[in-house]
This record gives structure tokens, sequence and C-alpha cells, in this order.
């Protein structure tokens, strides 16, 4: 097994005191997409700074390609793409413009920048639209060409820190299946952040899940459901719970690590389809009205709650408030 990617106990701490990075190790198996699945704040784009080469850590080791990112950031840049978190393009220059421009700044000149950019166009869709001004660009077009920039110099490792947020679910979804071209046809690493669950599962063949700059969870999406045994019960309670519900599921005993936040009842047991009378009656013993009731197989959210100890929309919502 080839590691595009290796990690070992990366801090960073932003003055005064926010731990970004908090002992992150990790590794990236060559030619697969590795998804960091994390709420704002997590830490993504810090490490995903640290490992192109952008930030330095204060503590810890990375290597892309085999190659040390503190020691020989040059070299690192030489073999990987960077598509960041906001947009790199010049709105008012046309993509192909914004293209030379970005070759030239690598250093690629003549016929073989015009081959590279043609190559690049194709290879994200942006043929037809390459002569226009990127202001007319819609959001999915403009993330495209984005990643064409970051493509230029023929990466081995391609960084995307959120590539698909702020697009509507159409350009998403061919955001996707992009993203899965690049992997599949040209056999590229793909380092991609996000905090939208469904996009992890379904692009990600490996995932490490962040919280407050920790790895809190790292295997395939499979693999980290299945560590989960039982299922999961989700009850919508017709309103905000005043505690009774909480009291309520604590008095079931065929359930385990319930929680409740505002009008979400999430509990994991065995066996829901044989735990939900008993939950219902316990909800009803207390007057609790409920709305709805639904039960399924372990998700990533359950994983997440399981590891942060927290729901990833609470995780969420506490940096909102954080940040406001
Ligand atoms: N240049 C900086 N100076 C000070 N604090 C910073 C700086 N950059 C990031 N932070 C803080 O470090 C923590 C991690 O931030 P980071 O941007 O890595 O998170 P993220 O997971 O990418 O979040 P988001 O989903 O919002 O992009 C946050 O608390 C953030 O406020
Ligand atoms: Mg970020």
């Amino acid at each position: 097994m080839e590691l595009a990617i290796e990690a070992k106990d990366l801090r960073k701490r932003y003055p005064p005191d926010v731990q970004a990075l908090d002992g992150v190790s990790l590794s990236v198996e060559a030619g697969t997409i590795f998804s960091v699945l994390g709420p704002n704040g997590a830490g993504k784009s810090t490490m995903t700074r640290v490992l192109c080469s952008l930030t330095t850590p204060d503590s810890g080791e990375a290597k892309v390609c085999g190659i040390d990112v503190v020691k020989h950031p040059d070299r690192v840049r030489r073999v990987i793409g960077v598509v960041g978190q906001k947009h790199g393009s010049d709105q008012n220059a046309t993509g192909r413009e914004n293209l030379v421009l970005h070759g030239e700044f690598h250093g690629i000149t003549g016929a073989e920048l015009r081959r590279r950019v043609d190559d690049v166009l194709e290879r994200v869709g942006l043929q037809d639209a390459a002569g226009r001004l990127v202001r007319t660009y819609s959001g999915g077009m403009a993330r495209r060409l984005d990643i064409a920039m970051g493509l230029l110099n023929s990466p081995q490792v391609l960084f995307l820190d959120e590539p698909t947020t702020g697009l509507d679910p159409e350009a998403r979804v061919q955001m996707w299946h992009d993203i899965e071209q690049l992997a599949v046809q040209h056999q590229m690493t793909i380092w991609l952040t996000t905090h939208y669950m469904d996009e992890a599962d379904s692009l990600a063949s490996q995932l490490a899940i962040v919280d407050r700059g920790r790895v809190v969870a790292q295997g395939s999406p499979d693999q980290l459901k299945r560590e989960l045994s039982g299922d999961t019960v989700l009850v919508e309670l017709a309103e905000t719970d005043d505690g009774r519900a909480a009291g309520a599921i604590a008095s079931v005993t065929t359930i385990n690590d319930a929680s409740v936040e505002g009008r979400t009842l999430r509990a994991r047991c065995a066996d829901g389809g044989a735990a939900i009378p008993a939950v219902l009656a316990a909800l009803d013993a207390q007057q609790v009205k409920v709305a709805s009731v639904t039960v399924s197989r372990p998700s990533l959210n359950d994983v997440y709650l399981r590891h942060a100890g927290r729901a990833f929309e609470q995780a969420e919502s506490e940096s909102e408030a954080v940040a406001a």
C-alpha cells in the first residue's frame, strides 16, 4: 500500500487560545478519495493548509508523496493541486484567461500551456464556456474552474477544501461525479473536506471525522457504521422538549445512548422495531406528543454522535454561536 499523505501528531494553536489542531494523525492511500468530515471550526482548513505547506504546524510531522511538508515546501507544491475554500478566480477575466495566468504563475508556457488548458477545461466540462467572463458563470461552473486551476500542474494529490459548499443540490451531484472521475480515470489522490455527511458517505473510500482539532474516528464509511451495532430510533416531538421526553426515554431499559435536542429525540438500541412500543408508551405516560417515529440503520451522524459526544447539527450550531 502506497501512502500519498501521512500526518503524525500535528498540532497548531492560533493565539491567544484556539487549538486548531490538537494532535492529528492520519494516512491516505494513493489513488483514493479521502474525506475529512467535520463541523465549522473543526480544523479542516487548517489541516489542509498544513498539508499543502501553506502554513506550518507548531509540532508534528507530515509528508505528501513522501516529501516532508515543513522541510521541503517547494517540492511539495510541485506535486499537489490546491483548491481553497474561497474562489480563486478573477471574475472579470474569462475562464481560459484565468487558467493561462495560473499556468504562467507555475512556469508553464507556450504550446504546453495551451495543451494543458484545453485538457483541464475538458476534464471539468467547461470547454464551451471557456471564453465567457467568470462573473457570468453559475456557482457550480465557477467551482469547476477552481478545480481546473488546481489540476493545471498535473498534480498527484489534489486538495479540495469544501468544493461543494454553497452549490445547489444539482450542481453538487454533478461535482461529485466530476471528482469521482478524476480519482478513477486519472488515479489521482483526492483530499476533500466537507461538512456534508452524504458527500463523505458517497465519495470517500476512507474518511476521518474531525471535531475540535482532533480525529475522532477514521475508516471507510461502511466500516464506521458497522462498528455501531443495532438501530437508531428517531422520534420527532410535536413540541420542544421541556425535560419530560428526556426523562421518559431514560426509563426505557432496551434503549442505550439516548439524547434529546429541541424536538428531536435520538436513541440507539439492539432492535428498533421491538423497542418502539415501549418508547411510545413511556412518552405517552409523560403526555409528550409525538409527530413522527423512524427506525434506521446507523448513519454517519450516529458515528459522529458516538465519537464526538454530540450530534453533528448541534456542533454546527454551537460553532455558529461562538462565531456570532
Ligand atoms: N488565521 C487564524 N487566526 C486565528 N484563528 C484561526 C485562524 N484560522 C482558523 N482559526 C481558528 O481555528 C479553528 C479551526 O479553523 P478552521 O478554519 O481550520 O476550521 P474548518 O473546519 O475549516 O471550519 P469551516 O467549516 O468553517 O471552514 C477555528 O476556531 C478558527 O476560528
Ligand atoms: Mg474551512
